[in-house]
């Protein structure tokens, strides 16, 4: 059991409160930028917690970023400068042959399978599965019931959509966007946003 304090009280941070609660860690303090389009400020029983960004830092509590959009969690994470927790929910799966980095965050039902090494700030959404010897960048996210079989690369920032699927050794490229439900059977460059069965390149994402 911890101290722990999050950044961000939008939707995903709703879920990682809830993930760290279910952990038995004590939430100290929820900062958000713009509190008044949290739930922070909407009825929520967390409004007796701090909003105000100097109480937010006056501790060295460790911290989870708890923001869905990935450019926004990395400028966070490589502004801040703090001891950032890693939080793995009970019925997740992680295995012991995988390593998780710093700030990131493994959601119901997820899997990580041997061999697989996963960067910081990541989402592994809600019953996702990372399946053995693949290699998740920083600040990506994996969204709920995605499918990455084995030696599959994805390179920082990138999204993948819900439900997607990709084929064993495809490389998928940083900042990228790959459609819900997607099937992606060959390598994807940088930036690209990509849809469909099999997954075909609809535009790319503004450059950072
Ligand atoms: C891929 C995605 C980002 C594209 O969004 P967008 O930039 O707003 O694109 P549009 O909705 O304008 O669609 C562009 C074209 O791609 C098609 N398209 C969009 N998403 C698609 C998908 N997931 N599968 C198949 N085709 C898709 C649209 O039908 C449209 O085709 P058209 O030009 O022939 O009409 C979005 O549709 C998506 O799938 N996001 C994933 C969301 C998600 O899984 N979130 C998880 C949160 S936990």
């Amino acid at each position: 059991m911890k101290r722990i304090k999050i950044y961000g009280a939008g939707g995903h941070s709703k879920v990682i409160l809830d993930l760290a609660e279910c952990l038995g860690h004590t939430i100290t303090k929820v900062f958000d930028d713009f509190p008044e389009h949290t739930y922070l400020s909407n009825g929520s029983n967390l409004s007796d917690l701090s909003s105000d960004k100097e109480n937010f830092f006056s501790d060295d509590d460790p911290m989870i970023i708890a923001i869905g959009n990935n450019q926004v969690r990395a400028a966070l994470a490589k502004r801040i400068k703090a001891r950032y927790e890693i939080l793995v929910h009970p019925s997740a799966t992680i295995s012991q042959e995988s390593t998780l980095g710093e700030g990131t965050v493994v959601n119901a039902g997820g899997i990580v399978q041997s061999g697989s090494t996963i960067g910081r700030h990541v989402i592994i959404n809600t019953a996702a599965l990372i399946d053995h010897d693949n290699k998740i960048g920083d600040f990506v996210h994996i969204s709920p019931n995605v499918s990455l079989t084995g030696h599959v690369e994805i390179g920082e920032g990138t999204h993948i959509g819900a439900g997607a699927s990709i084929i064993p050794m495809v490389k998928v490229g940083k900042w990228c966007t790959i459609g819900a439900g997607a099937v992606i059977i060959r390598d994807v460059p940088d930036f690209a946003v990509v849809v469909g069965n099999p997954g075909r390149i609809i535009k790319y994402n503004p450059m950072e």
